[in-house]
């Protein structure tokens, strides 16, 4: 059956997990990007409304991230017709949860659908990377968990780098936002450009840990791992406001782990019970509270499916 228009959905995604950064994510269950596409007679792509966004995101087909990756999918298989793309933002921009990499997804997700899906979902990535890559750079740390959900190893940036990682039973979150964008350019800059060979053996050795841990399900092993970051989170922790107070208060609810979620400012915390997760999320609120700074706060989990198509016809 042909379809002409098609919804999708495209959930939360909190890269790097402390020291992986870069090569690895995770989707979260619940908030997440919707787009509607129909295709058009006329070959270009045009953005027709972007609602949730405060008017912050381009129009422009070149310059906006669910249209760029979507003529790289159209181009791909030599389609000759263009697309009107309706995008609907749930995700707050430059926060950390994965808001350009949703915008890629959830556009080339629908757009297969109206191809007639050629392609299997992790082959999808390419063309949401060209996107990413507009604003976030070429990584696929947000995009592999927010199109396959799950904890996802991405080392490098072809479909045979990814590698669904175990998701341990006990593992709930609790994440904050505060409302202080990060543009993602900027937290790259402020890391340093090279480290040490002593550095480079600790980073390596705490990213195995972290792989290790996850197959054995050890949460404390896990938590140790995570935040024994010795590169990416110290550089970046003057970038997000109430960082040491937050992740203090995280600690002091029973978190097992606290990193900065992607880029930043979001705060993610790893608990091994949902009430766990509740009152870390309630602690981490009440300190930006305190400081008079409006943020989300939210106790989830990992969600398993990646981007939904929600309808076609
Ligand atoms: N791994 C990326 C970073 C995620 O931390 O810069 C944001 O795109």
């Amino acid at each position: 059956m042909a379809f002409s228009r098609a919804e999708a959905f495209a959930p939360a995604t909190v890269a790097n997990l402390g020291v992986g950064f870069d090569i690895m994510g995770l989707a979260l269950q619940g908030m997440g990007d919707r787009a509607i596409v129909e295709f058009q007679d006329a070959s270009e792509i045009v953005i027709s409304e972007i609602q949730g966004d405060g008017g912050k995101l381009p129009l422009d087909p070149a310059l906006n991230i669910a249209a760029v990756s979507a003529r790289a999918l159209l181009d791909h298989v030599d389609e000759p017709r263009g697309l009107k793309i309706r995008l609907i933002k749930g995700l707050p921009l430059s926060s950390g949860l994965g808001s350009s990499a949703a915008s890629a997804v959830v556009s080339v997700v629908a757009l297969n659908k109206l191809l007639g899906e050629p392609f299997a979902r992790e082959q999808l990535l390419p063309f949401c990377l060209e996107g990413e890559a507009l604003v976030s750079g070429y990584h696929a740390d947000n995009v592999a968990p927010c199109l396959l959900g799950g904890i996802i190893l991405v080392a490098g940036t072809t479909v045979d780098a990814i590698q669904p990682l175990p998701i341990p039973e006990r593992f709930h979150l609790a994440l904050v936002t505060p409302d202080v964008p990060v543009p993602t350019d900027s937290a790259r800059k402020i890391l340093p450009k090279h480290i040490t060979l002593k550095t480079m053996i600790h980073q390596t050795g705490a990213v195995a840990k972290l792989v290790d841990a996850l197959h054995r399900g050890d949460l404390g092993a896990l938590g140790a791992a995570i935040e024994n970051d010795r590169v990416v989170e110290p550089a970046r922790a003057c970038l997000m406001p109430m960082h040491k107070e937050a992740r203090a208060a995280a600690k002091q609810a029973g978190a097992a782990a606290v990193f900065i979620g992607g880029a930043g400012p979001t705060l993610c915390a790893i608990c091994e019970s949902a009430a766990i997760a509740k009152a870390t999320a309630s602690a981490m609120q009440a300190v930006y509270q305190a400081a008079n700074t409006a943020c989300i706060a939210q106790a989830t989990g990992v969600d398993r499916c990646g981007a939904v198509l929600l309808n076609a016809d």
